[in-house]
């Protein structure tokens, strides 16, 4: 089983961004983690970032026929962006939305996920842990297939 990770903008920076609400764990911290779990599940991962939209949507086109899943923290993108919403809908790869954060406990314009609709369902406000619980998702809609 095959899972593509996807990262949008500015999660790069974690670890130093606003470490209250995101914590103090690296991207490169969140990615190992999630290597050791799918190596335990024997699932195979690739674990991307970009700060660019589009760069996300081809990668979400070029998923098609080589992922079994995607688990997409689309960061910012989440509450803007309909050609990410438009992507996930066209491919139909089975996708898991995550955040670190709580986004409904936060400021009203995070209550809103343009992506949420067209996922299969969303994990948040558990930290670098809602990677593993996305993991687990992922697998398990596919299981279901
Ligand atoms: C986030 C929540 C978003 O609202 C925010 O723009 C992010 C990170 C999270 O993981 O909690 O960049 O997706």
């Amino acid at each position: 089983m095959k899972i593509l990770f996807l990262n949008g903008p500015n999660l790069n920076l974690l670890g130093t961004r606003e470490p209250e609400v995101y914590g103090r764990t690296t991207l490169a911290d969140i990615e190992a983690q999630v290597r050791q779990r799918a190596k335990e599940i024997k699932a195979e991962v690739d674990f991307r970032q970009s700060n660019q939209e589009g760069e996300l949507v081809t990668w979400i086109q070029e998923a098609k026929g080589n992922f079994d899943a995607i688990v997409i923290n689309a960061a910012a993108y989440t509450h803007t962006s309909v050609a990410l919403r438009d992507a996930i809908s066209a491919v139909g790869v089975p996708t898991v939305e995550i955040h670190l954060s709580n986004i409904h406990a936060r400021e009203e314009f995070r209550h809103k996920s343009l992506i949420a609709p067209v996922c299969r369902g969303q994990i948040c406000g558990f930290g670098a842990k809602s990677y593993l619980l996305g993991l687990e998702a992922a697998v398990d809609v596919n299981l279901q297939k």
